[in-house]
């Protein structure tokens, strides 16, 4: 196909589109845009996502996504599949799949190579391509460029390749997907103009294009901005809680000047973007020689977080005589982000196995999540809280911003901890009723 011929047919909508990877990201994008009115067929590995999704259903808990995901799937718009031979039929290929980091901080790219072979199997002359994965800089180019012309398809001439993160919050995803601006980065000008004629049929938001090496850096760089901003808001809450005043106060009094915006600290920093993403900057620019301190140290005062959440639990415990071995402890929240069912890298699994590791009697709670990391799981608060000396908040999910602590007071032991991991609960109110409060910077 044509370059013409394949803009006009993403400008009307007449473009088959797929989306490889129907995750988190994947599906309500697929979702989106077999709404916008483009015949969209999903390609998953996972038998169990595709099964779900054509019998109409969502296998992730996401506000809006089970009634679209039906209404498109109803319609004929949206199917899944896990043959990626079906790729070959697209106009439009869009490749969402994970892209995490192993234990040594090293992105792990296996899924997104994998996937772009299955791609390059399949691919069609005249097919614009998109990564739209966090990808660490230089990625499309030197690494998916290559493998999709092992089809033996000339990018630029063939075929289109450019990048476009994904940069939308879960829990708002498909309304984020709809409204944010979008950055659009092509090979070479072609790619960059179709995708760009793409997004703009699925967000309202600017489309701003520029060179896939400028824009694979902009995703990075926002959720290292993140990342540090919500550390340098730890470090404030550490030194708060020293001097003995409220960082939230402070910081909430910080954010009424025009040029300043604290975020807010917390027991840690969970999910598939901010605990990973920076490590690609940083990764990329040791090969370079580069030393970024300021990432670095940003990094490590947000994973030690939930170990400082430990050590507050365990002198706050030693303060009324009790040896935390001996305790029993409540962690509301496994869910790395309120309202989320995702439990990736979430502060509640070092917290969990630090303490069971202790030795501690751990109980835990989440209403989205129906797994932990060894402690004894209920999906019934009063069982988790039943005699425990504390109670831990590690996620802000709205059902424990309207737990009703005088009734949970006859439930836990006398003068139990409560220790706010997130803030959500007003000190004052918790030791009114009798309880011991702890907050993360006060
Ligand atoms: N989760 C978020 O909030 C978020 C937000 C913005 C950007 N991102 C980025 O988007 C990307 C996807 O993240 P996610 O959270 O949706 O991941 P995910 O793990 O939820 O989904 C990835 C999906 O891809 C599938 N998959 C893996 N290899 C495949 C292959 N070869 N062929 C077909 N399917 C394959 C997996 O089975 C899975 O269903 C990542 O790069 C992430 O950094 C995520």
């Amino acid at each position: 196909m044509e370059y013409k011929e394949l803009i006009n047919i993403i400008k009307n909508k007449e473009a088959k589109v797929a989306v490889v990877g129907l995750g988190y990201v994947g599906l309500p994008m697929a979702a989106i845009v077999a709404s916008r009115g483009y015949f969209t067929t999903g390609v998953d590995i996972n038998p169990d996502i595709v099964n779900k999704v054509n019998n109409k259903k969502s296998p992730i808990n996401e506000p809006g996504l089970e009634e679209i995901v039906y209404k498109t799937v109803e319609a004929g718009k949206l199917k899944a599949t896990v043959e990626a031979s079906e790729i070959r039929n697209s106009n439009v290929v869009l490749i969402i799949v994970q892209t995490p980091v192993d234990e040594n901080k090293e992105p792990r790219l296996e899924a997104l190579m994998s996937a772009a072979k299955a791609v390059a199997e399949n691919l069609s002359e005249g097919t614009l391509v998109v990564v739209e994965s966090t990808i660490p800089p230089g990625t499309t180019r030197n690494e998916i460029l290559p493998v999709l012309e092992s089809s033996g398809l000339k990018a630029g001439k063939d075929f289109f390749l450019a990048n476009s993160p994904e940069r939308a919050i879960p829990t708002k995803t498909l309304e984020e997907i709809q409204i944010n601006s979008r950055v659009v980065g092509g090979i070479d000008e072609r790619s960059a103009e179709l995708a760009g004629v793409f997004y703009e049929n699925i967000t309202s938001g600017d489309v701003y294009k520029d060179a896939v090496e400028v824009v694979e850096v902009v995703k990075l760089i926002e959720n290292t901005f993140r990342d540090v901003n919500i550390a340098l808001a730890n470090d404030v809450a550490l030194l708060c809680e020293a001097i003995g005043i409220d960082a939230i106060k402070a910081i909430n009094l910080a954010n009424k000047h025009p040029r300043v915006n604290f975020h807010m600290p917390g027991a840690g920093v969970g999910g598939h973007c901010i605990p990973k993403d920076p490590y690609f900057l940083i990764k990329e620019a040791e090969k370079h020689g580069v030393n970024l301190s300021v990432i670095k140290a940003a990094r490590e005062r947000n994973s030690d977080m939930p170990f400082h959440v430990l050590e507050t639990l365990e002198s706050a415990l030693k303060k009324q005589g009790k040896d935390i071995k001996k305790s029993k402890v409540a962690v509301l929240g496994i869910a790395y982000k309120g309202n989320v069912d995702d439990v990736r890298e979430t502060p509640a699994e070092p917290i969990i196995k630090t303490l069971m590791k202790s030795g501690v009697d751990v109980f835990s709670h989440d209403p989205y999540v129906s797994q932990d990391f060894g402690g004894k799981f209920s999906n019934e608060i009063k069982t988790v809280i039943k005699n425990a000396d504390a109670l831990v908040i590690v996620t802000d999910h709205d059902e424990y911003k309207k737990l009703n602590f005088e009734d949970l007071r006859l439930l836990m032991k006398d003068k139990a901890i409560i220790l706010d991991g997130r803030r959500i609960l007003n000190p004052e109110d918790i030791k009114r009723l009798g309880f011991t409060y702890c907050g993360i910077g006060c």
